[in-house]
């Protein structure tokens, strides 16, 4: 361009675009990040959204008080109802059951379309919701439900759909895993760990939902609807926690050359055949539970608060999805993503679209899958005593692949120490396992059984 050439003007195009009216209910940690870019990023949002996304109001239990983010305080309102009325386009981020289900089954029921983040009404409450919202034409996406900042959901139901999932292993819960991370690099003690995660913030006053492996298993339940196109309930998850994790086992974990994550699994497990004999009838298994990996598998590197989902299907091979699981802004991103998509999908006159169970797939209980397991005992430091404990492990036909020896005081065989046993078995089932267990903690050089763990990856 020569110094005589002027730059156009920039025309002033009217703005038609189409207003799609946004209530955001509720203005915690997530969202007041959704809040803020939502009236921060109007043009870009309006640009690829294709409407303009006008914040007409966010309900809050109290409207007076101070937020992290300045936001209008005309926006506040403690009328959630009057607000989902007035809107095409619902976010909820309260939480909890109620009143979020209500206002979202009102939104639904009046044609608007909904997100949300809230995975423990939808572990609880999903197939009901996704109904009613097919019934109305609506929406309901839930992309920060699983996993905060990472797009899990979309690329399950979306990127995957042709193809065939068999098994999601998810790292799905930061507090955990920074509790489990912290315990292995600083050989602290689960309650120590513990409270490092609520003092940095990571872990709520009341971390029971965390620690006891609740949240893991709401996130597992919906991975396992989607990934297997079948409903799967909170109910439906066998779910065990980290509390009883120590730092005897971190370390002996550690010195075979494992690490010990909280790992929501979801499997396709062949339960039979058909008739015909050709095909497999499949069914499906949810856990969540504390869980040996060997230090080299992908999850294993999953550090802090960060979550991970790890996913195998028949055509893609394994894939692994990494990043925030937690957090206002990175969770905020996810919500605006699913958002941005509604609203392209309502400027279409698209029909809402949930699809999420397309057939009902037997749960398989944890007795019918076999895995490996890491046994712990004290026992007795005497003569004979390894031999019938590994004879109770022979009685149940369950085998052993690894064993280790821990002195613990006293002279080596001299009758007057313990010793510390670490069994790794090769694949056996629960019901078997469970059964060696019982009868090894009878033994009477058995003092105890101080850790069972399942291991999985090796
Ligand atoms: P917060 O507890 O920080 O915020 C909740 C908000 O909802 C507050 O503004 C509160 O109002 C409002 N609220 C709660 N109950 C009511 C009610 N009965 N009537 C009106 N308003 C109400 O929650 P988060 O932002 O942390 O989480 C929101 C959702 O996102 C949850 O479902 C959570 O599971 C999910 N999520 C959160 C993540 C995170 O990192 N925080 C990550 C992934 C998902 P007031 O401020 O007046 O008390
Ligand atoms: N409490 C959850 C976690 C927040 O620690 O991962 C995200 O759901």
């Amino acid at each position: 361009m020569t110094e005589t050439q002027t730059r156009p003007e920039p025309k002033t195009v009217p703005d038609d675009r189409k207003v799609l009216r946004v209530a955001l209910l509720g203005c915690g940690t997530v969202g007041s990040q959704v809040a803020r870019i939502l009236l921060e990023d109007a043009e870009a949002l309006a640009a690829r959204s294709g409407a303009r996304l006008e914040l007409v109001g966010i309900a809050v239990r109290n409207p007076e008080a101070k937020r992290d983010v300045d936001l209008p305080r005309e926006l506040f309102t403690a009328d959630a109802e009057a607000l989902v009325d007035s809107a095409d386009l619902v976010v909820e981020l309260m939480g909890g059951i109620e009143p979020a289900r209500s206002l979202i089954l009102r939104a639904i029921r009046k044609g608007a379309s909904v997100v949300t983040g809230n995975k423990a009404l939808l572990a609880q409450d999903g197939p009901a919701l996704f109904e009613e919202a097919d019934r109305n034409n609506a929406e309901l996406s839930f992309e920060a439900a699983v996993a905060g900042a990472i797009p899990i959901i979309r690329p399950i139901r979306e990127s995957l759909s042709g193809d065939h999932i068999t098994r999601v292993l998810g790292i799905v819960n930061g507090t955990t895993n920074y509790i489990l991370d912290q315990m292995d690099s600083t050989g602290a003690q689960f309650a120590d760990a513990l409270a490092e995660a609520q003092r940095l913030g990571y872990a709520e006053a009341d971390p029971t939902a965390d620690v006891e492996g609740h949240d893991a298993a709401a996130k597992a339940a919906l991975l396992a609807t989607l990934a297997f196109h079948t409903p799967v309930s909170l109910d439906d998850v066998r779910c065990q926690g980290i509390t009883k994790v120590s730092a005897d086992d971190i370390a002996a974990a550690k010195d075979s050359g494992l690490v010990i994550k909280l790992l929501a699994i979801a499997e396709l497990v062949r339960v039979g055949q058909s008739e015909s004999g050709k095909d497999a009838v499949e069914g499906t298994s949810v856990r969540v539970h504390p869980t040996l990996l060997p230090r080299e598998h992908p999850l294993a590197a999953v550090r802090g608060a960060y979550n991970a989902v790890f996913v195998e299907a028949e055509n893609a091979g394994q894939l692994m999805f990494y990043g925030a699981g937690a957090g206002g802004r990175p969770t905020a991103s996810a919500v605006m993503g699913d958002l941005v998509s509604t609203a392209r999908r309502v400027v279409a006159g698209a029909p809402g679209r949930t699809d999420t169970a397309t057939r009902k797939l037997p749960m398989v209980g944890v007795d019918a899958i076999t895995t490996s397991y890491s046994i712990g005992l004290e026992v007795a430091d005497q003569p004979g005593v390894l031999s019938r404990v590994a004879a109770v492990f022979a009685d149940h036909g369950v085998s052993i692949e690894a064993m280790r020896q821990t002195i613990d005081g006293g002279a080596p065989g001299a009758g007057d120490g313990r010793a510390e046993l670490r069994f790794v078995t090769h694949p056996a089932s629960e019901k078997a396992l469970a059964e060696t267990v019982a009868d090894i903690n009878n033994l009477d050089v058995v003092e105890s059984v101080t850790s069972v763990l399942r291991v999985e990856g090796v």
